[in-house]
């Protein structure tokens, strides 16, 4: 058994506290947790609070694994400000994000005091969703490069990916909409077949819609 918010719930072995709460309905955040693919733990916007039964503390739920006993808050004060923390830092980097200004919506995020993040402010949160969807069907056409405020989805959006295999899947997972896959030249007979991430921009004022 573990407690949410004050209610014990079952649990299984190998379970995740995200697992358990969205089984019982209790809302939890998230950005680049996807059913289909390993956690990642990468976004935080999935934090709670363990108050017992673990290392108390602030923790990504997502690869947070039950264990009896666990005590978990998903809505307490101190797990509220760090979301709107880092959904302040998620307007800075797709502030046209529908999936970020509903977030900044629900946890009374109005604007945001960094300036616009992202090596060329192509709207991406970096959330790994389209790098780990591209890995799980085995063909490692796109990944990261550096760190910092300098990382990056590469090959950069509008190069061509030469592994892709045009499954899509990158376009598929991305939450923010901001990956659109375009391909030319003929995919059968592959010499002239090209792949590339684009960036999807609005077409009335250019802007990424990330
Ligand atoms: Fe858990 Fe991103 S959804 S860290």
């Amino acid at each position: 058994m573990i407690t949410i918010n004050g209610r014990e719930f079952p649990a299984r072995d190998g379970e995740t506290v995200l697992e358990v709460a969205r089984r019982e309905g209790i809302w939890i955040p998230t950005l680049c947790h996807h059913e289909g693919l390993n956690p990642y733990g990468s976004c935080r916007i999935c934090v709670v609070e363990v108050t017992a039964g673990g290392r108390p503390g602030l923790t990504a739920s997502c690869t947070l694994p039950v264990s009896d006993g666990l005590v978990v808050e998903t809505d307490s004060e101190r797990v509220r400000r760090c979301r709107q923390v880092l959904v302040r830092l998620l307007l800075a980097m797709a502030p046209n994000a529908p999936v970020v200004r509903e977030l900044a919506e629900k946890l009374g995020v109005t604007d945001t005091p960094f300036k616009r993040l992202g090596a060329d402010k192509d709207g991406c949160i970096l959330c790994g969703l389209c790098v780990r969807a591209c890995e799980q069907v085995g063909a490692y056409a796109i990944g990261f490069a550096f760190r910092g405020v300098r990382r990056r989805v590469t090959p950069p959006f509008g190069k061509q990916a030469a592994a892709c295999m045009g499954c899509r899947a990158c376009e598929q997972v991305c939450p923010t909409g901001t990956v659109k896959f375009t391909e030319s030249g003929d995919r059968l007979f592959g010499d002239t077949w090209q792949a590339e991430l684009q960036v999807v921009r609005c077409p009335e004022c250019g802007a990424p819609v990330g």
